[in-house]
């Protein structure tokens, strides 16, 4: 029997995939024999990525989004078709957090490309490869979501918000999407060093403070990320739609 974790010859997109938690991913499913399409909006970020990949033996490209637009995102999902005529797997990573204050301050500016970026662009991305993905035949979208769509943070509840939106568009797709055998989850990260967790950790007051409300007493590194992912994206989750997957060294618990 084939290893339930292996994903040989499925395509899978990641999107942020040029640092962090996507990059992880990213390594995670080539290293279990997927073909990688790395997407985020700026190209050299990628290269690194894609030939770090290939030296450890992987398949990868790299292609340039920016997944908060709808024209940019039909122009990904037309190369995979010419290229693939199928998608196996998507992975809703990308994501930006512009404004760091409580909501009453947030211009709207700010709150578009919140929801633009972390709502918008994984929805589309999903809507526009629903031919690609049931052509798949076992076919999994892994929405990275965060503990913040659960339970909102101090000073990101704009973010938290797109966060507790995507967990219910899973759940939504889910159900719609089940009779094309297309499954859709969540993965829940909890704190985790990258960029995007930088400012928040580099201030030690704050980063003792969340600290003591995590069991495990520290913060995840990307690659903690990883095996969830896996797991949603291969046949070892082949009966589970719908769902969130937290890996949050037990805050929410
Ligand atoms: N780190 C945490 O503590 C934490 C906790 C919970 C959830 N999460 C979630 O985990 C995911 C990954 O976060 P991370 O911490 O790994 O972040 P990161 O290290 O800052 O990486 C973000 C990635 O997204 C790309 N990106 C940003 N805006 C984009 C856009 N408009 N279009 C396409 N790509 C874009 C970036 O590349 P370019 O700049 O080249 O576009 C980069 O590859 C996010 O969904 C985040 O909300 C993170």
């Amino acid at each position: 029997m084939e290893n339930m974790f292996s994903l040989k010859d499925r395509i899978a997109v990641i999107t942020g995939a040029s640092r962090g938690i996507g990059e992880a991913i990213a390594h995670a499913f080539a290293e279990n024999g997927a073909h990688c399409v790395l997407v985020s909006r700026k190209i050299e970020g990628l290269e690194g990525v894609v030939a770090d990949i290939k030296k450890a033996g992987g398949s990868a490209e790299a292609i340039a989004c920016n997944v908060g637009d709808i024209d940019q995102i039909d122009s990904l999902v037309a190369k995979i078709k010419e290229k693939f005529g199928k998608l196996d797997i998507i992975v809703n990573n990308a994501a930006t957090n512009p404004y760091f204050g409580p909501m009453d301050g947030i211009d709207e500016v700010r709150w578009d490309k919140t929801f633009a970026v972390n709502l918008k662009g994984p929805f589309f991305l999903i809507q526009r490869s629903i031919d690609l993905l049931a052509a798949s035949g076992k076919a999994s979208v892994i929405n990275v979501s965060s503990i913040n769509g659960k339970r909102p943070a101090p000073m990101q509840g704009t973010y938290s918000i797109t966060k507790a939106a995507l967990i219910s568009m899973t759940q939504g797709l889910a159900k719609e999407l089940g009779s094309k055998n297309i499954r859709v989850n969540a993965l829940l990260p909890g704190l985790t060093k990258t960029k995007f967790s930088a400012a928040l950790m580099e201030n030690d007051d704050i980063v003792t403070e969340v600290y003591k409300a995590i069991p495990l007493g520290r913060h995840a590194v990307p690659e903690e990320m990883s095996g969830a992912a896996l797991y949603l994206a291969s046949d070892a989750s082949s009966f589970t739609t719908g769902t969130c997957l937290t890996c949050d060294g037990g805050a929410l618990a």
